[in-house]
């Protein structure tokens, strides 16, 4: 049982972000509030892909359309797009 405390305790530990490199973004996709925890510089698909009106990230994000595609650069910080920015993937590096 005390292996399996300090496994718990290392995933949370992780999952904070406490020793993983991570980054927590906020953001409304077609129009509903979404947050997701992403690593950083590695490029990860949005939970929820779609038109983009706001974002709220711990690094800094660039907001890719496809992989390859036209990027929108969001540092660290609460951004608001108008027109919406249509978004699949993000890259987030830390500050
Ligand atoms: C996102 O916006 C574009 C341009 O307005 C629209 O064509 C598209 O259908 C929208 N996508 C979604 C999932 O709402």
């Amino acid at each position: 049982m005390q292996l399996t405390n300090i496994l718990a305790t290392a995933i949370t530990l992780c999952a904070s972000g406490v020793f993983a490199s991570t980054i927590d973004i906020a953001y409304t996709s077609n129009g509903a509030y979404y947050t997701q925890t992403v690593p950083s510089n590695s490029m990860t698909e949005l939970g929820h892909p779609g038109n983009i009106t706001t974002f709220q990230d711990t690094g800094n994000c660039f907001l890719y359309k496809y992989v390859g595609g036209e990027t929108t650069y969001a540092p660290a910080g609460v951004h608001t797009f108008d027109p919406a920015v249509y978004t699949e993937y993000v890259l987030c590096e830390t500050v």
